[in-house]
């Protein structure tokens, strides 16, 4: 069974391989999003983009982005120097052990920002 190690809660999950990540967090009780998005979020659409995180280790482990996502993340400032990172929590499955970072804050002087 992967292991999904979420690094700001200090919590490890096991979950079923071939598992949604948006559905595990919520599970397990970890808050994917931030301030009012909280209650004003797509419900796991693919369209509001507040589930965002980065996977810090085990990106392979992942499917791939879809269309859906990836022009998604491609309208958020966030995406910007997060590109091999950042997916929808919403579209990930995962396949085998994962890092995740959930709630990234945006990195606007970043070395990637204006580069
Ligand atoms: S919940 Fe809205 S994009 Fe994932």
């Amino acid at each position: 069974m992967p292991t999904i190690t979420f690094t700001n809660e200090k919590k490890e999950i096991q979950v079923p391989a071939g598992a949604n990540l948006r559905a595990e967090a919520l599970r397990a009780g970890v808050q994917l999003y931030p301030g009012i998005h909280r209650v004003a979020n797509c419900h796991g659409m693919g369209t509001c983009g507040s589930c965002r995180v980065l996977i810090t280790k085990g990106m392979e482990n992942t499917n791939a982005r879809g269309l859906l996502e990836s022009a998604r993340l491609g309208v958020s400032l966030a995406y910007i120097g997060n590109e091999q990172t950042m997916r929808l929590a919403c579209k990930t499955r995962v396949d085998g052990d994962i890092t995740v970072t959930t709630k990234p804050p945006l990195n606007l002087f970043g070395e990637n920002f204006f580069s």
